[in-house]
């Protein structure tokens, strides 16, 4: 008889920015889920960040902030490993094992670095090995399911590729990660239509305050259709928002309005506008609380950090003795 393996799951974000409605609904709400389901490692991507954020004053205050985002929106750091990327120096040299089987076709493939470098971004060497740190991430928790959004896809599918070469090369020492998009969510809208990303300026945040929060929900782009025209659900990015917070009866009645004509997109954007603040209202209470208790992160960062780096350590030292290095 085989027993089930207990499900790994990991995901990480970078914090080059304030977290936003895609990054909610495409990520943390899925990663904080299966946190009942399985052990869960979630950690702050800064070493990643650094490929983009040059300024330290701004990557130390967004990673406290992305802390204090997962805590509020429900991370149990009981439960789930929560630490700063960091903390686990093992991930670097895990990474270079890993490029050692990394073909610098499927690093030269991957759209992330491509859409970089077409935004304008210097092609460092960060920013060409930046999969190959994420599969060490992924990796030396031996995790076998990565939530992330539809964007992150392809970085799943190259660090499986490496494990599968590593393997294959060395013997059985990585598990097979798949990773975990939720169609419904995978590509969350910003204001202007195009993908919701920080760096696009077209986010909805999670945390901003209310006037900001309305007005960037009053600058979601609609057609043009007059007051009285009959509207089309499907293709308006207001109720593409409105969906991710509404359950099917409330769907169905503001489709239905839209069908009826006399229905103003104005209308629509209060709707959402409600919803976005009525839904994150208790997150927000318990962030203000957490944030007055430093002390408290800190203590989870660094218990996580341990935690996590004791799974690392593992995971490293079978792939240092499977490369020679013992
Ligand atoms: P950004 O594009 O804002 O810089 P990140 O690349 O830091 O976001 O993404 C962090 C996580 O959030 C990833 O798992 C990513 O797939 C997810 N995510 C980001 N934007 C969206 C979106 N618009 N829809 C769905 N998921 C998203
Ligand atoms: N590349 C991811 C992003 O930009 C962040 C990340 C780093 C990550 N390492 C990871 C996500 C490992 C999942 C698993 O969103």
């Amino acid at each position: 008889m085989t027993t089930a393996k207990r499900m790994r799951i990991l995901s990480g974000i970078q914090p080059s920015g304030k977290l936003h409605l895609g990054n909610y609904f495409g990520m943390m709400k899925p990663a904080l889920e299966l946190q009942e389901q399985g052990d869960a490692y979630l950690f702050i991507a800064n070493y990643h960040a650094l490929t983009t954020v040059g300024d330290p004053a701004v990557l130390r205050a967004n990673s406290r902030d992305v802390a204090l985002d997962f805590l509020a929106c429900g991370l149990d750091p009981q439960r789930t490993v929560f630490f700063r990327q960091s903390d686990v120096p093992e991930v670097t040299e895990l990474a270079w094992l890993l490029s050692v089987v990394t073909p610098m076709g499927l690093l030269e493939r991957c759209h992330s670095y491509k859409d970089k470098l077409a935004k304008g971004l210097p092609p460092t060497h960060a920013l060409f090995a930046y999969p190959v740190l994420m599969a060490a991430d992924i990796l030396a928790v031996q995790s076998n399911v990565v939530p992330v959004g539809r964007d992150q896809k392809q970085h799943v599918e190259v660090t499986r590729d490496i494990a599968v070469k590593f393997n294959l090369q060395f013997g059985e020492t990585f598990t097979i990660p798949e990773p975990a998009i939720r169609d419904e969510v995978a590509v969350v809208p910003g204001v202007d239509g195009q993908k919701m990303s920080k760096s696009y300026n077209n986010t909805v945040e999670i945390f901003g305050t209310e006037k900001e929060t309305r007005s960037r929900v009053m600058k979601i782009v609609t057609d043009s259709k007059g007051l009285e025209e009959v509207k089309d659900p499907a293709t308006c990015n207001v109720f593409a928002l409105y969906k991710l917070f509404a359950t099917e009866a409330e769907r169905e009645a503001l489709a239905a309005r839209y069908r009826g004509g006399n229905f103003g997109y104005g209308e629509a954007k209060k709707a959402l506008f409600e919803k976005v603040w009525t839904y994150f209202e208790p997150y927000r209470r318990r962030r203000a609380e957490l944030e007055k208790d430093p002390g408290f992160v800190d203590g989870v960062l660094k218990d996580g950090a341990a935690r996590a780096r004791a799974e690392a350590r593992k995971t490293l030292n079978a792939a240092r003795l499977a490369v020679g290095l013992d």
